[in-house]
């Protein structure tokens, strides 16, 4: 598959797909070490000299917002707020007109001592990582004993106005599967959004076995012993997550159903990783190197038009279920979820 360079202006593919939201992972970095996510050492991380600099990130958010269109930028990780320099990235793309609405992704360790000034800084909303509200259970599977932290960031965020605040839940067999109901009721009373990810084949270790897998199907049948979930009229575009009114709403659940229910076919997102790299998705197994046409003195021009090329050759899905599946070299905490 040659990619040909579009001559539309934005992030199109040749499916038709118009890519409107970036996703930038700041470091591969993390301060967990969730079971499902990197063994107990960590991982090689990337070098520093590697890295994408704070002034190198700008530019290239800068390239998609002022050049192809996009509209929303989301910061991720590994953990982004372990990134120096992350309010200062924040304040910059804040600045950039028009302006992008700027979320965060974060497993929220921290989040309450920082939340207000990346409120000011220009970040809308954010994302925050709980699969479990027991602290044994989260100690085993994050291999750190930080829930109070994340609670305490999930209450600093509300309170500074980063809202809506959704949870982000992966829901494993014998591992957390029979905390849903807990879960949600958890959220609800909180006003905070919790969404289910089905767990996807992105782990360091390559453990994921599509049997043991939990799905949409078996999520939502475990919500309804205990909530009535009827369809959200709301329109979903793009979304990941599918929702549903609980109890008539107007609080929702959502199921992010990326394996049983693929949304391939609605997706708008393009990544950037740490080291520079466009990926045009989560699985996709080529990346194109914006760092190094950078360093190596691109123009504007020049890396709109590598972006553009690398999102022309995405491809329709993500083909989980193709008995040719290939997981993609680098993780997921290294790609940014
Ligand atoms: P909202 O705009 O708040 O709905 O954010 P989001 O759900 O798009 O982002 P978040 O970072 O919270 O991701 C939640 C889950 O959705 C993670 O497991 C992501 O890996 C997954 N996800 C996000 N984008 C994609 C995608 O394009 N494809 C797939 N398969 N999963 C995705
Ligand atoms: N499958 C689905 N979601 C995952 N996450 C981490 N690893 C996986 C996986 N293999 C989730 C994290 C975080 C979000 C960015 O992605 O829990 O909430
Ligand atoms: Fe860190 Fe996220 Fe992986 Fe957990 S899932 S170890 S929070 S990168």
């Amino acid at each position: 598959m040659t990619p040909v360079a579009p001559s539309a202006e934005g992030l199109v593919d040749r499916y038709g797909r118009v890519a409107r939201g970036l996703r930038v992972s700041l470091t591969d970095k993390c301060n967990l070490r969730c079971t499902y996510c990197m063994p107990a050492e960590g991982l090689p991380w990337l070098a520093g000299p590697d890295l994408l600099t704070d002034a190198e990130i700008v530019r290239l958010v800068r390239v998609a917002v002022g050049r192809l269109g996009v509209t929303e930028v989301r910061f991720t990780g590994g953990e982004p707020l372990i990134r120096p320099g992350l309010a200062g990235i924040v304040a910059e793309v804040a600045a950039l007109r028009p302006r992008p609405r700027i979320c965060l992704t974060t497993n929220g360790i921290g989040l309450d001592r920082v939340a207000s000034g990346l409120r000011a800084a220009g970040v809308d909303r954010v994302n925050v990582s709980l699969d479990t509200l027991d602290p044994e259970r989260f100690r085993q599977l994050t291999r750190r004993s930080q829930l109070d932290a994340v609670l305490a960031g999930l209450a600093g965020a509300a309170s500074a106005g980063l809202t809506p605040v959704k949870i982000n839940t992966v829901l494993m067999r014998g591992v957390n599967d029979d905390e849903a109901p807990a879960l949600l009721r958890f959220a609800l009373d909180h006003g905070y959004q919790l969404r289910f990810i089905e767990q996807m084949p992105l782990d360091a270790q390559h453990g994921w076995d599509r049997s043991r897998m939990v799905t949409a199907e078996e999520i939502l049948a475990a919500l309804a012993t205990t909530f009535d979930l009827s369809p959200d009229p709301a329109v979903r575009g793009a979304a990941p997550a599918e929702t549903w009114l609980v109890d008539g709403g107007p609080a929702r659940v959502g199921v992010i159903a990326s394996v049983t229910q693929a949304f391939c076919g609605d997706c708008d997102r393009t990544r950037l990783t740490a080291d520079g790299q466009v990926r045009s998705c989560l699985f996709a197994t080529e990346e194109s190197d914006l760092r190094g046409a950078l360093r190596a003195g691109a123009d504007d021009d020049e890396l709109a038009r590598r972006w553009r090329a690398a999102m022309w050759g995405k491809r329709a899905g993500h083909g989980i279920d193709d008995p040719t599946f290939l997981q993609p070299a680098r993780p997921m905490s290294a790609i940014g979820g």
